[in-house]
């Protein structure tokens, strides 16, 4: 198995990493996972909205250094806590997209990022939302593992809401997997809404949504623009 793995090592250094851990049918069954993972995708999600000039729960502050990330070092903080790496940030920024960065004691304890205009949506790999001016989203939220539980990401997004109130904006829309608790109960502690149940289905490049509404809330604007997709599209 040594040889084997030495000699695949110079085709590329993952499968031959993935045979030495899992043997060469694991190895060959993580392959397939991968494929398919890459090819389908069905997973349900809920769309949540916070209403900011209206009344608020109120969650404690956090202590540190807020800081929006804008070069390449602080790129590489956010990838060190398992946020996307520096050159897909770096994208994401040029796009338009705000990353803030919270450092306790110097070290990135945990980050999000926030976007106007247009927001690409993890649970949509490719796809960007149109955003009306009011409105922005949350994405890639993300505490590091040593810092879970203590409340960081809903005392950030609160200092963020805030700041954004004054600025003007309406509100805020998140998507979040209906698989993903943590961050479930995390949105609902600072006044986020379930406002629709959205479905992702995509076929390699095919995707489509099947959305259902939820509650009688005004709703985010940009479930209009998602309402556009409720049919097999091929990414662009
Ligand atoms: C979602 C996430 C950002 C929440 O951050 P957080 O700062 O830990 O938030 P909270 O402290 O409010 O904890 C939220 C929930 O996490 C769970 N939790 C508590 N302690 C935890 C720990 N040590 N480890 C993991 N999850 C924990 C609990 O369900 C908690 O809800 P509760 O307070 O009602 O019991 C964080 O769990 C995370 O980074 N997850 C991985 C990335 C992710 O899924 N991002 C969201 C994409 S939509």
């Amino acid at each position: 198995m040594r040889g084997l793995g030495l000699r695949l090592a110079g085709r590329g250094g993952r499968l031959a990493a993935a045979v030495d851990k899992h043997g060469i049918a694991g190895a060959a069954r993580a392959a397939c996972r991968m494929v398919k993972d890459a090819a389908y995708q069905d997973e349900v999600s809920t769309w949540f909205e916070v209403l900011l000039d209206k009344e608020r729960p109120r969650v404690p502050a956090v202590h540190g250094d807020l800081v929006l990330a804008t070069d390449d070092d602080a790129f590489d903080l956010l990838n060190a806590i398992g946020s996307q790496s520096a050159d897909v940030a770096r994208r994401r920024r040029s796009a338009g997209g705000a990353p803030w960065v919270l450092l306790m004691d110097g070290k990135p304890a945990f980050c999000c990022w926030l976007y106007a205009g247009r927001s690409p949506i993890n649970s949509m790999p490719g796809e960007w939302l149109n955003l009306p001016p009011a409105v922005r989203t949350l994405e890639d939220s993300i505490t590091a593992p040593d810092f879970r539980g203590r409340g960081l990401a809903g005392g950030v997004w609160m200092t963020l809401f805030d700041d954004l109130e004054r600025e003007g904006v309406r509100s805020v829309v998140t998507n979040v997997l209906d698989t993903n608790v943590p961050s479930t109960r995390a949105v609902l502690k600072v006044g986020f809404a379930p406002v629709a149940s959205m479905r992702y289905v995509r076929i390699g490049p095919w995707s489509r949504q099947y959305l259902t509404p939820l509650g009688a809330g005004s709703g985010p604007a940009i479930v209009e623009d998602l309402h556009r997709r409720t049919h097999w599209h091929r990414r662009a």
